[in-house]
C-alpha cells in the first residue's frame, strides 16, 4: 500500500476499535486489488461532530461498530429499509451530489454476512433455525434468516429479552435453559459465551447438539469455539465466527468500490492476525 495525495479514505467508527479486524481484511483486499484505498480505525468522542469530518475530509466510505450502530442513524440522510427495520447501520456510504454536497447512506450489512456464511452449507429457505442471544447480532441474523424464509425461534439467558425480541420479530422466544427440544435444523450462537479467556464455556450443553445440520458461532477468539469443537465432534457443518465478518465486509467492499471481494485473501489476513 501506497499512500499518496490521491489515496481514497475509508475507516471504522466504534469504541473501543483498536481491537477490530475490519482494517486488517479491507486493507488486505484493496492492497490485493491494487486499489489506492486506506481503511482506518476512528474511535470519536462525539459521533456527529465526526460524521461532519468524515464528510468534510471526503471519507468514502464507513464502517460502524458498537457502540454506534444505532446512535448513527439520526445523522444519515438516507437510510435502507433493511437496516431501518433493524434498527442497526453498520454501513455508511459517502456520495458527492450535483451541489457539491456530501449525502451520507446507511444500510446493513451484518445480515447478509450472516446468512452468506450459512448459504455456503445448507439452504436457508424453509429451514428452521434457533438464535442464540438477544442483542444486535441475534436480531440482524434473526431477521436475515426471516428475509429469505426461514422460522426463527430465539433463545436467551434472560428471558424477557428474548421474548422482546420475539415480539419484535414475530417468533417464538425461550429462555437459554428451554432449548432442548427445539428441533430447529441449524444452531447459531451470538452470545459472548465461550470468547476467550472464557474458552471452555459452551452455551448449549453438548449433548444437545446432534440434533442440528449446521452449527455457526459469531465469537471469532478463538476461531475453533468449544461450541464448535463440540459441535463438530457431534457431526455438524460448522461455521467459524470469521465467516460472518468476512461476508459481511465482502458486501461492504462490494458497495463501495464495485469490485467482487477477493475473499480468500482476506480471510487469511483475519486468520494471520489471529495467529
Ligand atoms: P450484541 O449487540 O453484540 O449482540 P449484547 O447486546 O451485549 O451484544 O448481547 C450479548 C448477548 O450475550 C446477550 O444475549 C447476553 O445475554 P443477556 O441478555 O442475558 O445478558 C448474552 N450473554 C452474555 N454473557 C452470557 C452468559 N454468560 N451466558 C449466557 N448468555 C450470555
Amino acid at each position: 500500500m501506497h499512500i499518496n495525495g490521491k489515496t481514497t479514505l475509508f475507516g471504522i467508527l466504534g469504541n473501543p476499535v483498536e481491537h477490530s479486524l475490519s482494517p486488517i481484511m479491507h486493507n488486505a483486499a484493496f492492497t490485493h486489488l491494487g486499489l489506492n484505498n486506506v481503511y482506518v480505525p476512528m474511535a470519536p468522542k462525539d459521533l456527529g461532530a465526526a460524521l461532519s469530518g468524515l464528510k468534510s475530509i471526503g471519507f468514502r466510505g464507513v464502517s460502524v461498530t458498537v457502540p454506534f450502530k444505532e446512535e448513527v442513524i439520526p445523522y444519515l440522510d438516507s437510510i435502507d429499509a433493511t437496516a431501518r427495520a433493524i434498527g442497526a447501520v453498520n454501513t455508511l456510504t459517502f456520495t458527492k451530489l450535483s451541489d457539491g454536497s456530501i449525502a451520507v447512506q446507511g444500510t446493513n450489512t451484518d445480515w447478509i454476512g450472516s446468512n452468506a456464511a450459512l448459504a455456503q452449507v445448507t439452504e436457508l429457505h424453509g429451514a428452521s433455525a434457533l438464535v442464540l442471544g438477544a442483542g444486535g447480532a441475534a436480531k440482524a441474523v434473526a431477521f436475515g434468516l426471516q428475509k429469505v424464509g426461514a422460522t426463527v425461534v430465539i433463545a436467551n439467558r434472560t428471558k424477557a429479552k428474548a421474548v422482546a425480541l420475539g415480539k419484535e420479530l414475530h417468533c417464538a422466544a425461550l429462555g437459554l435453559d428451554e432449548i432442548d427440544d427445539v428441533g430447529a435444523e441449524i444452531l447459531i450462537n451470538t452470545t459472548t459465551v465461550g470468547m476467550a479467556p472464557n474458552i471452555n464455556h459452551c452455551p448449549v450443553a453438548p449433548h444437545l447438539l446432534s440434533q442440528y445440520k449446521v452449527v455457526m458461532d459469531i465469537v471469532y477468539a478463538p476461531l475453533e469455539t468449544k461450541l464448535l469443537h463440540e459441535a463438530k465432534a457431534c457431526g455438524c457443518a460448522v461455521i467459524d465466527g470469521l465467516d460472518m465478518l468476512l461476508f459481511q465486509g465482502a458486501e461492504q467492499f462490494r458497495i463501495w468500490t464495485g469490485h467482487t471481494a477477493p475473499m480468500e485473501v482476506m480471510r487469511k489476513a483475519l486468520v494471520t492476525a489471529l495467529g
